[in-house]
């Protein structure tokens, strides 16, 4: 091993993936372990935070365990811990966490606090270097945030959500249609054969970076609703086709706004929903439009994972960013 490089161990478990992940100078994967709970909480229709905490318990040390038997490696390999300490579903985060500073307290290893959306931008660095200025286009289950950075590590957080994130709206959709969790995929699929018949409105079509997902949710169950009373045939395919139009240009026009206000010449599109195709589609014709670089990580880093989590440690550690064992878990911490 070169002394310079710098091995990190990632931990993520805010949400429904307990995950331990060994990335070399945060570029370069060493081992990954992802345990996920999709098929525990698919009968609920979405994730029950009790039941994924318990999930976590079970399954921490476990996961820790075969990475480093992946990796071939012993905790004496390892430079530093990163642990993802929130936003997130807190009992979960608190697992990760604790887990994370035992390691750090027992095998004397700095300890790196790292935000979850910190995690998802640097997914980028395993897959090219990041080049700023850039904005970050961050898409997932629990979030949908638009994020300007100017150097490694220094996050403006440009506009949010200000009720749901289109995962959760995706999520939430599939289930009017019929569909099990996590429906985004499977509405994304009905979306490529649909028509764009159903009238939906275009939420937060203002000058804000911000955007809003709840009026949209609540149009469709209205709409699949009254269609039912009139005992009518709901067409799911052109429903499906006709809110992915929607969401994805109400993401895709403020996103565009950025990029002219800013001068941005380099996006990244991050989280679980840019494996949507829709997005992809129209990010790649507003890429063209613009003239600028686009940057979409493969699936396996857009869905949570501790491998980002590793990547974005090793770029914390370097800007100092070293907690010491009071760190604790926050279910809305912001990115800064
Ligand atoms: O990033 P992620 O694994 O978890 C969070 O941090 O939230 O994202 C999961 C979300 C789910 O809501 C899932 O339905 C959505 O990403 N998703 C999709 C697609 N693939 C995953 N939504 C729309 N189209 C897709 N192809
Ligand atoms: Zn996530």
């Amino acid at each position: 091993m070169n002394n310079k490089d710098m091995y990190i161990l990632g931990i993520e478990s805010s949400c429904d993936e307990t995950s331990a992940s060994i990335v070399k100078n945060g570029t370069e994967e060493i081992a990954t372990v992802i345990s996920s709970q999709i098929d525990i909480h698919k009968d609920y229709g979405g994730v029950v935070p009790e039941i994924a905490s318990r999930h976590h318990v079970k399954n921490i040390t476990i996961v820790l365990e075969e990475c480093l038997t992946k990796a071939n490696m012993t905790m004496d390999d390892i430079d530093a811990i990163a642990i993802t300490y929130g936003p997130g579903l807190i009992g979960s985060l608190l697992i990760g966490l604790e887990a994370a500073k035992t390691l750090a307290w027992l095998y004397q290893k700095p300890l790196i606090p790292v935000h979850h959306i910190a995690g998802h931008i640097y997914a980028n660095s395993l897959v090219r270097p990041l080049q700023f200025p850039l904005l970050a286009l961050v898409v997932s289950g629990g979030h949908t945030e638009l994020v300007e950075m100017t150097k490694h590590y220094k996050f403006k957080k440009l506009g949010g959500t200000l009720d749901d994130a289109i995962g959760e709206c995706y999520d939430k959709v599939a289930r009017v249609i019929g569909l099990e969790y996590p429906g985004g995929p499977k509405v994304d699929k009905l979306a490529q054969v649909g028509k764009d018949s159903y009238k939906l409105p275009i939420p937060l079509h203002d000058d804000s970076y911000n955007f809003s997902f709840s009026g949209l949710k609540s149009a469709v169950i209205n709409l699949a609703h009254n269609i039912e009373q009139r005992g009518e045939e709901l067409n799911k395919e052109d429903l499906a086709t006709s809110f992915q139009n929607v969401a994805v240009e109400s993401v895709v026009s403020k996103t565009k706004k950025a990029i002219e206000d800013k001068n941005i010449k380099y996006l990244i599109v991050a989280g679980g929903v840019a494996a949507n195709k829709g997005l992809r589609t129209a990010i790649e014709k507003l890429a063209q439009d613009e003239n600028i670089e686009v940057s979409i990580p493969p699936m396996k880093y857009c869905t949570d994972n501790a491998t980002m989590i590793a990547a974005a440690g090793y770029y914390a550690y370097l800007d100092g960013r070293i907690a010491d064992l009071t760190l604790n878990s926050t279910s809305s911490a912001n990115l800064e």
